[in-house]
Parts: C-alpha cells; sequence; structure tokens
C-alpha cells in the first residue's frame, strides 16, 4: 500500500470518532485533507468545524462545511489531525506544515484528541524530524541562542516562511527528546517564543495508525 493510501485509510477509521450533531476540530495536513474529504460525506451530521488553518478552511468550505469561529465555540467533541512523529506514549511532533499554534489552540478546546498517521510516524523517541518553534520574527536570534544554550541541537530558520499568524519558524535539528513534556514547557518559556510542535502536555488520547495490516488503534 502506498503512504497516501495509508493515509486514507486512517482518515476513513477516524469518522467513526465523529461524534454526531457537535462542533469537532479539524487539523492540517496532507492526512487530514484526506479526512476532510471523508468527513464532506457525512456533513449533514455534524454542526460545524473549527479550522487549524486558513488551508483547511479553504478546504472545508469547498466541501460545503460550516466553518466556525473558535470563539463563538464553547464545546467541541473531537479534534482529529496529523503528526509529525508519535512515540508509545503519544507524545507528538507537530507542525511540518506550520500550524502548530493554531493547532494546540483548537485542541486546547476538544473534549479528545485523535491523531491519524501512517506508521512511518511512529518512533522510539521524538526528535528526529526537526521540531518546530514559532517565534515572533524580532526575536528569533535571541530565541535560537537560548535553544542552542538550553537543549543543544540546531535551530533552522524555515525560509520563506510565514505562519497564518504572521510569524516565523524555527526548525530545531538534532534533538533527541527523552522528556517531551518538560521540553515543551520550557521552550514555551523563552520570551519571543509563540509555541512549539511537542504535543506532550496534551498528547494524543487515540493514535490511528495506517499500517500494511489495516489500521491499529493505539492508546497510551
Ligand atoms: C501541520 O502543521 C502539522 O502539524 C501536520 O499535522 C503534520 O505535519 C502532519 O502532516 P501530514 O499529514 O502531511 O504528514
Amino acid at each position: 500500500m502506498t503512504q497516501d493510501e495509508l493515509k486514507q485509510k486512517v482518515a476513513q477509521a477516524a469518522i467513526e470518532y465523529v461524534v454526531p450533531d457537535t462542533i469537532i476540530g479539524v487539523g492540517t495536513g496532507s492526512t487530514a485533507n484526506f479526512f476532510i474529504d471523508e468527513l464532506a460525506k457525512i456533513k449533514g451530521q455534524i454542526e460545524g468545524a473549527v479550522a487549524s488553518s486558513e488551508a483547511t478552511a479553504e478546504r472545508l468550505k469547498s466541501h460545503g462545511i460550516p466553518v466556525l469561529d473558535l470563539n463563538s465555540v464553547a464545546e467541541m467533541s473531537v479534534y482529529i489531525d496529523g503528526a509529525d512523529e508519535a512515540d508509545a506514549g503519544l507524545n507528538l511532533i507537530k507542525g511540518g506544515g506550520g500550524a502548530l499554534t493554531r493547532e494546540k489552540i483548537v485542541l486546547a478546546v476538544a473534549d479528545k484528541f485523535v491523531c491519524i498517521a501512517d506508521d512511518s510516524k511512529k518512533v522510539d523517541v521524538l526528535g528526529k524530524f526537526p521540531l518546530p518553534v514559532e517565534v515572533i520574527p524580532m526575536s528569533r536570534s535571541y530565541v535560537a541562542r537560548e535553544i542552542v544554550k538550553r537543549f543543544g541541537g540546531e535551530p533552522v530558520l524555515r525560509d520563506g516562511f510565514t505562519t497564518d499568524n504572521g510569524n516565523v519558524i524555527l526548525d530545531i535539528h538534532g534533538l533527541e527528546i527523552t522528556d517531551p513534556k518538560a521540553m515543551e514547557t520550557e521552550l514555551n518559556s523563552i520570551v519571543g517564543v509563540v509555541t512549539n510542535g511537542l504535543f506532550a502536555n496534551r498528547p494524543a488520547d487515540i493514535f490511528l495508525c495506517g499500517t500494511a495490516n489495516g489500521v491499529e488503534t493505539l492508546t497510551a
């Protein structure tokens, strides 16, 4: 099976976690896009969706799925999104597509987090995928120096990329993240950091993992 076929399988499996007559949160990226296409088939069953990026909002709208402003939403049954890496505790690295901040905000409102990905994203230790950190543009050199001082690694500015929030991304290469909760918290304490791509203090509740033998449902 190709990687796209695995992504499509997990996207189909995620439809089971869509709670009828509620608002759901929708992530960003190629796997989330497959999910949006599946969601379109049952769009009459949900109240609407909150998007984690402008790209996701556009795709939802193109399917006629109502897109709601998060500020008008008090309850969200589930947040469904992909990941760049997942460990056995369902701690994640996200943000390869640069949408990490809005993803984390939408997730914060949701009752449950269902992560969908193919099995190439499963790792023993997080960090082979460069960890994205969204920073306020004027702080990028300072934040990069602080990161090297505190954690090592090599922060690289994502060239020519601006987030939906008007900020830049530093991708930290060469990390071995043995305590993702602590690193997530400490990175966020550096002045100028908007957020980082570790989802460890709020890991996934369920990981639908696409394998050659079918979709595995993993919990921490
Ligand atoms: C977007 O910013 C990311 O967090 C994505 O969820 C992540 O990069 C997974 O993307 P793919 O589904 O395209 O691999």
